[in-house]
């Protein structure tokens, strides 16, 4: 179905919500703007624009900085758009699109002229969005209840945003492949990330996060960003987390390669045959937080299989062995923010689904339920900080020291794939757009 057919009923959704956040609010207006440039301390240079997540689910507009979107239910949304007349920057468009025959247009020219858009009287509003959005006497306020209500909805993705993420993990795995070439052929990181960027069709502004592109033992590093240096002698590993986005919806996807077989490369498999097994299980019904600690029952018996840990599985679980391996979590939500609201919200109203005890960094631990995007990302490292600890632990005498010197240089692992959950078997958006820009 083309997407301008899916976004009036995406469109509609956003209202149905709006009139259930604001009626359990006992509130009138939701007024959302779309946000303002952040700009550096003592300077007048801006951070790439990030536009309100909240302005993102109702409009395709990601680079509109002082739109608002004001709706009251039953009304059509009015859209104050921001057109500054500018020849220092390239002023956005004229409003066009499928959406724009669903708004109420106002076109204005200064920011603050919004506020005549607005309801004349804002204490029956909630007005969703970051301070700094301020015009006057409308100041963001964000009410929990609707904002909690909004949360724990926006988990359940529309088929218009199931179409957008799809894009987004297009775009992903272009790159992907783009790097995977690029680093077969000895490059940098640096080359690495400019070539995954011009096949991704995406500059800073669009990357839903910061590139990870880790050679050598730099896969080690959780978060690591690479730094202009010349391509390594000998890349014997490589591993990247990069994704792409489509209208502010992201892709998040990691891979791993080893340069040559062997028992990195054993590993590689090993965990993305367990990656996929557990993609798998990303089924309406799962508690998300156990399938994190069945991933740590697997990740056990892989190291135990590859002599890394001369323990059983259920030892290692109990004495916290799989966690210097593998030290965050199995995943989490993904939509208009790559680690999505609503992960721990036990319903609409609000609350709080704790971890499970010994797992701090788990992201989501909600049941999961068709229509949740998830990213499922298990992975073994070898941390030097985190292994120094093992070593000076009574578990040191049950570790394969040497098989654990042999792998550091290699770094980590990390297979990560997006997936739209449902009632029967889950869709891998990751792996089905690689076979598509592979085809
Ligand atoms: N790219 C960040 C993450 O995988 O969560
Ligand atoms: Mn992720
Ligand atoms: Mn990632």
């Amino acid at each position: 179905m083309p997407l301008a057919d899916l976004y009036l009923d995406h469109l509609r959704e956003q209202m149905r919500r709006a009139d259930a956040a604001l009626e359990r609010a006992g509130l009138e207006h939701l007024l959302i703007p779309s946000g303002v440039e952040h700009y550096g301390f003592l300077d007048d240079q801006t951070y790439p624009f990030r536009a309100n997540p909240h302005f993102l689910a109702w409009l395709p507009l990601t680079r509109h900085p002082s739109c608002w979107i004001a709706y009251t239910p039953g009304k059509k949304p009015v859209l104050t758009y921001y057109q500054p007349e500018d020849y220092w920057h390239e002023p956005p468009a004229a409003p066009a699109g499928f959406w724009v025959e669903h708004f109420d247009l106002r076109v204005i020219r200064e920011p603050g002229q919004a506020r005549q858009h607005l309801p004349a009287t804002l204490d029956r509003a909630a007005i969703i969005g970051e301070a700094n959005a301020a015009i006057g006497d409308c100041v963001p306020n964000n009410p929990d209840a609707v904002i909690n209500y909004l949360h724990y909805h926006r988990a359940c993705k529309t088929p218009y945003e199931l179409a957008r993420m799809r894009n987004a993990s297009r775009r992903g795995a272009s790159g992907h492949l783009a790097a995977l070439e690029a680093f077969r052929e000895g490059a940098s990181e640096h080359q690495i990330h400019l070539e995954y960027c011009a096949a991704a069709a995406h500059t800073e502004h669009d990357l839903p996060y910061a590139n990870i592109v880790a050679l050598n033992e730099h896969g080690a590093i959780l978060h690591y960003h690479h730094s202009p240096t010349p391509r390594p002698p000998h890349s014997r590993s490589f591993l990247i987390d990069a994704g792409g986005s489509d209208a502010g919806y992201a892709s998040d996807i990691t891979r791993s390669y080893a340069r040559e077989s062997g028992a990195f490369a054993d590993l590689i498999t090993r965990v993305d045959q367990m990656q996929i097994g557990l993609a798998a299980e990303a089924r309406a019904g799962r508690d998300y937080g156990d399938l994190h600690v069945e991933c740590h029952r697997q990740i056990a018996g892989i190291l135990k299989e590859a002599d890394i840990v001369r323990m059983s599985a259920e030892a290692q679980l109990e004495r916290g062995v799989t966690s210097v391996f593998f030290p965050h979590g199995l995943g989490h939500f993904l939509g208009l923010q790559v680690h999505d609201v609503g992960g721990f919200q036990r319903d609409e109203s609000g609350g709080f689904i704790e971890r499970p005890v010994g797992h701090p960094y788990l992201r989501l631990t909600r049941k999961l339920e068709a229509g949740h995007v998830v990213t499922i990302e298990p992975g073994i490292y070898f941390i030097p900080m985190l292994l120094a600890k093992l070593r000076e632990s009574a578990d040191a005498q049950s570790i394969n020291w040497n098989q654990v010197e042999a792998l550091l240089p290699f770094g980590g692992i990390r297979i990560e794939d997006d997936v739209h959950v449902t009632r029967g078997a889950p869709e891998n958006l990751t792996r089905d757009a690689f076979r598509a820009v592979d085809a």
